[in-house]
């Protein structure tokens, strides 16, 4: 399937930018979380999702599952399925097979890993009645060509789950979710995953599996700095960490150096120094209060139409709709 593209060159361009953008800023450094996923990173973050220690994409899966038809009752004839971040459609899965035992429907996953965005194309193009078009973009970009191509009055349902809301900080997770209503029309529908708060030993050890594979995800980003821009990060003096904050409700995963160091990155036109012990600043993952989620869509736009909550795993699943 053909989706539109960003040439190899453009994408390397932008990953040097905010390398060099990353990585020049101080006191912390940091790197924009998205680059997480590349190949390796997005294989490695599937077998997260299968660790004991990580309960969110568990839960995530059952509400969905328990609760699309409540979903759908509450939204009508849904035609069009729009989903931020596809993953590898097996949540999803659910939700296709119920929209479109009442009606055809077609499903466009926006997201920027090209790999991803097969791997789901593929995984979910055996579902009879769904047409699959993906769209290889930063979501809100990817949304406004969806919305253009939109045609129809039947509401349509974008899916947001997974707590990937969870990565933008605060502020910019409320502006995101205004940017996302001024695209859908009154009556289209927001089904939102959110990881909620609970005991922080949970969630370090979410974050930091004794199996180390939230290790190599992290690490993963220097790998990516040394094959994609030339760099000679040398893994073997860097750590992973993972923080709870309790200020902003939110783990924190760091990149630490272990010793003094300096690392050349030729591809951002960089040489960087590191203290001992000083981290890069690679991830923000925002735990909500069910009633957090309430004020946010209610600020941004919408109404609620249901919130249900996981019992193993605090976790909700929360439809809000186009006010
Ligand atoms: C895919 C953004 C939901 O924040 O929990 C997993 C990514 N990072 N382990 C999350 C992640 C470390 C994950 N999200």
């Amino acid at each position: 399937m053909a989706h539109p593209t960003t040439s190899a060159a453009a994408q390397t361009d932008a990953f040097a930018t905010d390398v060099y953008g990353g990585l020049t800023q101080s006191p912390q450094k940091t790197l924009p979380s998205k680059y997480l996923y590349d190949a390796v990173g997005s294989a490695l973050f599937e077998v997260i999702t299968h660790l004991p220690e990580y309960g969110l994409t568990r839960a995530d899966e059952r509400l969905i599952k328990q609760h699309v038809p409540d979903v759908l009752a509450a939204l009508g004839r849904v035609d069009t399925v729009v989903e931020l971040g596809s993953g590898n459609g097996r949540k999803t899965r659910w939700v296709l097979e119920a929209c479109a035992q009442r009606q055809p429907c077609t499903y466009y996953p926006i997201e920027i890993s090209a790999t991803a965005l097969a791997q789901c194309s593929q995984a979910l193009s055996d579902i009879v009645g769904v047409k699959v078009r993906g769209i290889e973009r930063e979501y809100l970009p990817g949304l406004q060509q969806m919305v253009s191509l939109r045609q129809g009055d039947a509401p349509m349902l974008v899916l947001f789950l997974g707590s990937t809301i969870g990565n933008f900080p605060r502020p910019e997770a409320q502006r995101f979710l205004a940017e996302v209503r001024k695209v859908m029309r009154p009556g289209d529908g927001l089904l939102l995953g959110t990881d909620l708060v609970k005991p922080k030993q949970a969630l370090v050890d979410a974050y930091d599996d004794p199996l180390g594979v939230t290790a190599a995800f992290n690490l993963n980003l220097l790998v990516r700095m040394n094959s994609e821009l030339g760099a000679n990060f040398d893994l073997r003096r860097f750590q992973h960490e993972a923080r709870f904050n309790v200020d902003t409700s939110a783990i924190e995963m760091h990149i630490r150096s272990c010793v003094q160091q300096s690392v050349h990155i030729p591809g951002a036109g960089l040489t960087v120094e590191f203290q001992a012990g000083e981290t890069i600043w690679t991830e923000i993952s925002r735990k909500y209060l069910a009633a957090d989620v309430l004020a946010m869509g209610a600020w941004a736009g919408f109404t609620s139409a249901g919130q249900w909550l996981d019992e193993d795993w605090p976790f909700a699943e929360t439809l809000l709709v186009a006010a």
